[in-house]
């Protein structure tokens, strides 16, 4: 079946590299118009065709500020008309240890909580109340498999700030369906992008392929034809569900 998102007006944070880059790509080949937001470097796709071309417009917004958050959203619907679809899928992994100082420790902790929660939060917000008014939308929210299985040591703050976006959206999905707005979880294992370069870099990636069940690494284009599919609105009936996308790592 051939998806086509021709009229859906989408915005996906975090576009400029890896997964989102790789979801913006296949959105606009789809059809979608898509509002793609960046926090330094202006998203950028090669070998769109020049019609695809035309219907992306770039956004920047630090997501550890509330009020750039909030504007982000804003300027989608100023930009695109209307927003039908949000993918939240901008986020960061910061590497702590339980020996540092507090200060530092805690630093890394409200970061990560700003980026990978309450920026979702935020947004979620946002999108509610113009989905609200617009009779119904789509949010399609990124989290991880560490939200469900944990993660190394590392990264207690990042997969505690991704159990809090798994809850988010279930609870969206439950509060708002009465309302036409449906809410999914994407939780991926380990994909390989620049933020899985300093995990790869410490545990090898033989380390990574002894968790999979398939042969391969999960790529950022992986993730993509999913998205696609959930952002066409036909799958709404699978509302508050998660979708693990992980190579198979929880029957290995
Ligand atoms: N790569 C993995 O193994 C993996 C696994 C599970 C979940 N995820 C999740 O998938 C999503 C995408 O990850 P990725 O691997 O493509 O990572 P990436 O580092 O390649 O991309 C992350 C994106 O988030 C944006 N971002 C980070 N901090 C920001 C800030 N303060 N303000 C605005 N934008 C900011 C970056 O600009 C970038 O575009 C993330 O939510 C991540 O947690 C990734």
């Amino acid at each position: 079946m051939n998806i086509d998102l021709t009229n859906k007006h989408i915005l996906v944070t975090g576009a400029s590299r890896g997964i989102g880059k790789a979801i913006t790509a296949q959105l606009l080949n789809s059809g979608a118009t898509v509002a793609a937001h960046y926090n330094n470097t202006p998203v950028a796709i090669a070998g769109l065709t020049p019609a695809a071309a035309k219907r992306l417009t770039s956004l920047r917004a630090n997501l550890a500020e509330v009020s750039e958050t909030a504007n982000l959203f804003k300027e989608a619907v100023a930009a695109l008309g209307h927003v039908d679809v949000i993918i939240n899928n901008a986020g960061l992994a910061l590497k702590s240890e339980v020996e540092e100082p507090l200060a530092e420790f805690a630093r890394k902790w409200q970061t990560t909580m700003a980026v990978n929660l309450q920026a979702v939060g935020v947004l979620c917000k946002q999108a509610v109340l113009h989905f609200i008014n617009r009779g119904g939308g789509i949010i399609i929210n990124i989290s991880s498999r560490a939200a469900f299985r944990g993660d190394t040591a590392e990264y207690l703050a990042y997969a505690a700030s991704k159990g809090g976006v798994v809850a988010l959206t279930r609870s969206l999905a439950r509060a708002y369906g009465k309302q036409g707005i449906v809410a999914f979880n994407i939780a991926p294992g380990f994909v390989k992008t620049d933020m899985a370069d300093e995990f790869i870099e410490e545990y090898g990636e033989g380390f990574i392929k002894d968790d999979i069940a398939l042969a391969e690494v999960t790529q950022p284009q992986d993730l993509a034809p999913l998205v696609t599919l959930l952002a066409s609105g036909l799958a709404n009936h699978a509302t508050g569900g998660t979708f693990d996308v992980n190579a198979g790592s929880y029957v290995h």
